[in-house]
C-alpha cells in the first residue's frame, strides 16, 4: 500500500498507543487511527513503510462496535478515544495490560482489575502552543498547528479551561505551562517554560490530595490533576495491604504524593528518592512534619539501603521507561518482602515485571487506574510479593 490508498480492513486489537491494529491484503499490520477491535473499516494510508503502516479511519463498514459512541470528537485530537464508550476504554485498557503481561512477561494468572475514580478527573496542568494571535492550544496529532477551540476543553477543569480561553501570551514564547489548584484557586503561568524550567522550580502552588497539602512547583511533576492523583493514592494504598509497614521506600517520589499519604496516614517512616531538584525542595516541604522522612537526592539506579536499616515496602513509580534494570537492582536491593510498582506504560510495566521476577518478586495483584478518560493513557498499579 501507498500513501493516500484506501484500504478496507478488519481491526483485530489496540496496539501500544490506541490506535486500533489491523492487516492489510499482503498481512501487513496497518494502525488505524478511530477503529475498534471488531470493525470492518475503510481507512485512508497515511504513511507506508516496509513492516507496518499507518491509516485514519473513514467509516465503518457493516455494524460498528458496541464500545463506539456517536460523537463527533472535539478537534484538537488531544483525547483520542472520545468516540469510545467509558466502559468500552476501561476494558481496552485492561486488554492492553493483560496482552502485555502475556506477550512480554508471559504472565497468563494474573487478572487485571479496574479502579474508577469516584469523579471524572480533569485535568490541572497543560503544557499548550501559543497561536498567531495569543491564544493557547493543543497542537494538533502529528502536527505544529494549535487547535484553539470555540468551547473550553471538557478535559480540562473549569478553573483551567478559563485561563486557556480568556488568557492571551506572548506569542514569541511558542509555549505556556498553566497549571492552577482546585484547593485553593491559585493559578501559575510560566510562559516558554522550556526555557524558564531549566534551572529553576518557578512558582508553586498548594494543592490537596488524599487528605494532605502539597506545594507543586512549576518545575516539579505532578499527576494531571488531584482526582487522577487521589485515584493513584487509593490505589497505592490497597496494594500495600493491611500488614503494619515500619519503613517505606518511595522511589521516584516526585513531590512525595505517596511517601506524604502512606506516612501520615500508616505513621510509616519514609525515605523518598527523587532525581529533580524543584520535586526535592516540594518533598522536603510535604515531608516536613512526618517524623523521620528522609529526602534523597539522586538517581534511584545510585541508591542502596544504608547497612541495617531494614525496608518493609517499596512503591516505586518510575516515568515511562520503566524500572529498567537499574532501578529494577536498587528497588531489589532493598530487600522488602513487598514492592508496589505504579507504572504508566504496559509495555515498560510487563518488562518490569520479568525483571522482577528474576529477581524473585513473583506478581500478585495489578488495578488499573481509569484516571485519564477519554485517552489510550494507562496507569496500572502492581504488587509484587518476595517468594
Ligand atoms: C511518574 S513521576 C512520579 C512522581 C510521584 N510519584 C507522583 O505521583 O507525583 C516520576 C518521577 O521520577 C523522577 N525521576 C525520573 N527518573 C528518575 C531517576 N532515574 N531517579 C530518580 N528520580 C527519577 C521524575 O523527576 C519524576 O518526579
Amino acid at each position: 500500500v501507498d500513501v493516500d490508498d484506501e484500504l478496507e480492513l478488519t481491526v483485530t486489537g489496540i496496539a501500544a498507543g490506541g490506535d486500533a491494529l489491523g492487516r492489510d491484503s499482503d498481512g501487513r499490520v496497518v494502525f488505524v487511527e478511530g477503529a475498534l477491535p471488531g470493525e470492518r473499516v475503510r481507512a485512508l494510508v497515511t504513511s507506508a513503510k516496509k513492516d507496518f503502516a499507518k491509516a485514519v479511519m473513514v467509516e465503518v463498514v457493516g455494524s460498528p462496535s458496541p464500545d463506539r459512541l456517536a460523537v463527533v470528537a472535539h478537534e484538537c485530537g488531544g483525547c483520542t478515544w472520545q468516540h469510545v464508550s467509558l466502559e468500552g476504554q476501561r476494558r481496552l485498557k485492561v486488554d492492553v495490560v493483560r496482552d502485555a503481561l502475556r506477550r512480554i512477561a508471559h504472565v497468563e494468572d494474573v487478572e487485571p482489575s479496574v479502579r474508577v475514580p469516584g469523579e471524572r478527573p480533569l485535568r490541572t496542568t497543560a503544557r499548550l502552543g501559543i497561536d498567531a494571535l495569543g491564544r493557547a492550544g493543543h497542537r494538533r496529532r502529528g502536527s505544529h498547528d494549535i487547535v484553539v477551540g470555540d468551547e473550553p476543553c471538557p478535559a480540562l477543569h473549569p478553573l483551567l479551561a478559563s485561563l486557556v480561553t480568556e488568557g492571551r501570551y506572548p506569542v514569541e514564547a511558542g509555549e505556556v505551562l498553566l497549571r492552577v489548584s482546585v484547593a485553593t484557586g491559585e493559578e501559575v503561568v510560566v510562559v516558554a517554560p522550556g526555557r524558564r524550567l531549566k534551572h529553576a522550580a518557578g512558582p508553586a502552588l498548594s494543592e490537596d490530595v488524599g487528605g494532605r497539602r502539597f506545594r507543586v512547583s512549576a518545575a516539579s511533576f505532578f499527576q494531571p490533576g488531584p482526582v487522577a492523583a487521589a485515584a493513584l493514592v487509593e490505589a497505592v494504598d490497597l496494594a500495600l495491604g493491611s500488614a503494619p509497614v515500619g519503613h517505606v521506600v518511595d522511589a521516584y517520589a516526585g513531590v512525595g504524593l505517596f511517601a506524604s499519604t502512606i506516612g501520615a496516614r500508616r505513621g510509616a517512616r519514609v525515605t523518598a528518592i527523587e532525581q529533580s531538584p524543584s520535586a526535592v525542595a516540594d518533598a522536603l516541604v510535604n515531608l516536613g512534619d512526618l517524623e523521620g522522612a528522609v529526602v534523597v537526592e539522586g538517581e534511584v539506579g545510585r541508591w542502596r539501603p544504608a547497612t541495617g536499616d531494614a525496608v518493609d515496602m517499596v512503591v516505586a513509580d518510575p516515568a515511562r521507561p520503566g524500572l529498567g534494570r537499574p532501578g529494577v537492582a536498587a528497588v531489589v536491593a532493598a530487600g522488602a518482602p513487598g514492592i508496589v510498582l505504579v507504572s504508566c506504560d504496559p509495555a515498560s510495566m510487563a518488562r518490569d515485571v520479568a525483571l522482577l521476577r528474576d529477581a524473585g518478586y513473583g506478581l500478585s495483584s495489578v488495578e488499573v487506574v481509569d484516571a485519564f478518560p477519554d485517552t489510550f493513557h494507562i496507569e496500572a498499579v502492581s504488587r509484587f510479593d518476595l517468594s
